[in-house]
């Protein structure tokens, strides 16, 4: 091993520049040449592809977003651009890539990695929580502590006017920065896709709760639960019970954004360095994890969307925490 790439890929998440700088810095240590690719894969078709030294990563770690930049990109779904890719690559003669990313991008490395020698190592980066294989992704723990301070505020505003606030929540198709969020900031409701919920349950509730005086509720609702998002959800409660009134929030993108918290920065630390380790060690094709607070492979094409069994027991203690 000689020479080792790295880019971010899919949607930026925060503690992705972190886990660059680990693996530059790493890859340095064991003097490796470190190349930097813009723009994700479209960066290696268009041979954006440059050298990487310890001081390139200076002052990154408490940066969100990502300084190589990210994107998606179509062109490396077919083989021909995976292979125009590889001809870029090994006119820097690279002999290994690491992809931050989200699954699509392990979907990528792992198509590139069948058909061409070079080994990849895929590290999780998303804010959705939604790969198998790790307990957590980069970027996870930053977008819910955004979304809980964001829904505190929104709580104050609520209680000050006796309001019913429906706030929605990223996570793409799932739901575990509802069940976060939703948990730290004793929201009334919580509506993931990994749950069913029935909205005339929550207006029976929401009806009892007014008859006992308890106006203001939050409910928070990811993005991908099956209603249809707070617009849909707050439209029919609406309908139900007019007398109450409601309000509705999405938070969106400053969900992706901000200063990566310690988690953040030392999972993409950890998760770096152990990249780097891995194609020291002749470990290829895998992504990088951390299951109980160790180390943990998984092949690059079991690396995906993870829909969990979320345990009833949460929305027990959602239920008994809010009344
Ligand atoms: O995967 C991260 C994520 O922020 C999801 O939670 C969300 O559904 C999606 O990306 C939004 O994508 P875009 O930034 O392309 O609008």
């Amino acid at each position: 091993l000689n020479n080792i790439a790295v880019l971010t890929s899919g949607g930026d998440a925060p503690g992705m520049n972190a886990a660059v700088r680990a693996v530059v810095r790493t890859g340095i240590y064991h003097q490796l040449n470190v190349f930097g690719v813009m723009y994700g894969y479209r960066g290696i078709l268009k041979n954006e592809i440059f050298p990487m030294e310890s001081k390139s990563v200076a002052n990154i770690i408490q940066r969100g977003g990502t300084i190589l930049k990210t994107a998606r990109c179509k062109e490396f779904y077919e083989y021909e651009g995976r292979k125009k890719a590889y001809e870029n690559l090994k006119k820097h003669n690279i002999d290994g890539l690491i992809v931050i990313g989200g699954d699509g991008s392990f979907n990528g490395a792992q198509k590139f990695s069948q058909e061409f020698d070079i080994p990849c190592i895929g590290l999780p980066g998303t804010i959705d929580k939604d790969i198998a294989g790790t307990d957590n992704t980069i970027g996870f723990d930053t977008a819910v502590n955004t979304a809980i301070d964001a829904i505190d505020k929104i709580r104050d505003t609520a209680d000050a006017h006796d309001r019913l606030f429906v706030i929605e929540v990223m996570g793409r198709d799932a739901g575990y920065i509802a069940l976060h969020s939703g948990i730290a900031t004793g929201a009334e409701h919580i509506m993931m896709p990994e749950r069913k919920t029935e909205l005339h349950d929550i207006i029976e509730e929401l009806q009892a709760n007014e008859r006992r005086k308890k106006l203001v509720n939050l409910i928070v609702v990811a993005e991908g639960d099956e209603t249809g998002g707070a617009n849909e959800v707050a439209r029919r409660i609406k309908e139900s019970c007019p007398q109450l009134d409601t309000r509705v929030c999405i938070l969106g993108h400053i969900q992706r954004g901000g200063s990566p918290s310690c988690t953040d920065r030392i999972l993409a630390s950890r998760m770096g360095y152990a990249a780097v380790d891995a194609l020291l060690e002749g470990i290829h094709n895998v992504m990088i994890g951390i299951v109980n607070d160790k180390i943990h492979y998984t092949p690059l094409d079991k690396a995906v969307k993870a829909k969990q069994e979320i345990d009833p027991e949460w929305f027990k203690i959602v239920k008994i925490l809010a009344s």
